[in-house]
């Protein structure tokens, strides 16, 4: 059965090419993930269409209401599997592979993006199961969070990518950065490729990959250097 994606968001046009583009488009046609944009202003009750209100105790910015976004998710949950609901805020967990792979075995998700303002804190205390920050940073929105989660899930299940755009090699180097890669021609402008890679000697090449990788990862993201090197150890201690 599908993943189905239910993204409640005042801009669901954002949604639109993004679910027929690329990986993600070809796992909806065929039938792996099922993406589907709920207006939460559908909901509104007041005749403004109000989705927002000034904060009690006051101060700048507005906030978004309970009802409709209540009302929108029990509408969308009137059908199909109940479904986990994430709320796309930067307070949220980090976003990061381990978190997609725990996502991709769902049914389904329901996805909430707010633009702009904050939500009414009722939202997060009852509705809300998860919260999810897609990096230590503000957007105008949690849209691209939640397409990046969307992205991110759907090229993890089986089938959703092709041969040439396989997750092996990533797997296989779990917990690293990637290592360098190059193609055709062997010399631009003055620069050449490495000479372990020329000559066919697979294990030769394989260790000289682990090493790049390993060594990058040291250099750019320590933090996931000494997580993968306590793995690693833990591995040969075994
Ligand atoms: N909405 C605004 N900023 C965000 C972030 N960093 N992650 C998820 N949702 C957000």
């Amino acid at each position: 059965m599908a993943l189905r994606f239910d993204i409640l968001t005042l801009f669901p046009e954002l949604f639109e090419t993004f679910g027929q583009t690329s990986i993600v488009g070809r796992a909806q046609k065929n039938g792996l993930v099922d993406i589907a944009t709920t207006n939460f202003r559908d909901f509104a009750k007041d005749k403004y269409n109000s989705v927002d209100d000034a904060p009690y105790g006051g101060g700048v910015g507005m906030v978004l209401m309970c009802e409709p976004i209540f009302d929108a998710i029990r509408h969308v949950r009137s059908e199909g599997p109940k479904g986990k609901v994430i709320l796309m805020t930067p307070q949220g967990e980090p976003m990061n592979q381990g978190l997609l792979d725990e996502f991709k075995s769902e049914e389904r998700l329901i996805l909430l993006a707010g633009h702009y303002e904050g939500f009414d804190e009722r939202i997060r205390e009852s509705i809300v199961d998860r919260e999810v920050s897609l990096g230590d940073f503000v957007l105008s929105g949690g849209e691209i969070a939640a397409m990046a989660l969307v992205d991110g899930i759907t090229r993890l299940l089986p089938g959703a990518l092709g041969k040439d755009e396989s997750t092996h090699e990533e797997s296989h180097q779990a917990g690293l950065l990637e290592y360098p890669h190059y193609t055709r021609p062997r010399v631009f402008e003055g620069m050449d490729v490495p000479e372990v890679l020329l000559n066919g000697h697979h294990a030769k090449i394989e260790a000289w990959r682990q090493e790049q990788a390993i060594e990058r990862t040291k250099q750019r993201r320590p933090d996931l250097y000494e997580a993968w090197l306590k793995i690693h150890k833990e591995c040969h201690i075994d």
